[in-house]
């Protein structure tokens, strides 16, 4: 009983999308509204408003951390299993994509599965967004840094996570994050994918 609660707990942690309550909270925009159309904090970044972008990108990345984090205490304390901590990691990120409270229309899930990462396993959480960085810095294009970075998150999974049920959940949450980037996928092949801090596309 307790696992489905927090699973469930964790659903709903991930549909609180910072992107619109940050942008609300600020009298901004809905960023559903503008640029890509994405509630996350790239889309945030092309109102002009930094701190609203740093704002949204932290709390998406701290509900992914801090459910996981409560379910690993949880786990510890001989609550729930290891794969219901799984089950959390793939649930909020979930939330964030279809959030129940704003219809259903999230992001995606680049920030929170940093979050979630984290709290899995740090060092992959760690190169995964060195990669990131490296490669946002360096082209300037965050859904290109993005895909890489996810591709590359369950391979560093493998090596550095035991529990093999995270591994999966690692794997499951790359291929989420993927199909989240259909439109970015479509406009990198044909070169119109915008750059970070650019207008709109
Ligand atoms: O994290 C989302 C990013 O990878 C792409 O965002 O707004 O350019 O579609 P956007």
């Amino acid at each position: 009983m307790v696992d489905i609660l927090v699973v469930v707990v964790a659903y709903l942690l991930g549909s609180l999308s910072f992107a619109v309550i940050v942008s609300k909270a600020m009298g901004m925009a809905d960023p559903r509204s503008y640029g890509s159309g994405n509630p996350g904090a790239t889309n945030v970044l092309r109102s002009g408003k930094k701190k609203a972008a740093i704002l949204t990108l932290l709390g998406d990345a701290l509900k992914g951390l801090v459910a996981v984090l409560i379910a690993k205490c949880l786990l510890d304390a001989g609550n729930i299993t290891e794969v219901t901590v799984a089950w959390v990691a793939v649930a909020v990120l979930v939330g964030h994509m279809w959030p129940v409270f704003f219809g259903f229309k999230g992001g995606k899930g680049v920030a929170t599965a940093v979050g979630v990462l984290f709290a899995l396993s740090w060092p992959v959480a760690l190169i995964c967004t060195i990669v990131w960085l490296i490669m946002a810095f360096g082209l300037k294009i965050s859904s290109l840094a993005a895909l890489v970075a996810t591709v590359l998150s369950p391979v560093l999974a493998w090596y550095f996570i035991d529990e093999a049920s995270w591994c999966w959940a690692v794997l499951v949450i790359s291929i989420l994050v993927l199909y989240r980037h259909k439109s970015n996928i479509q406009n990198l092949l044909s070169g119109k994918e915008s750059k970070i801090g650019g207008s709109s596309k």
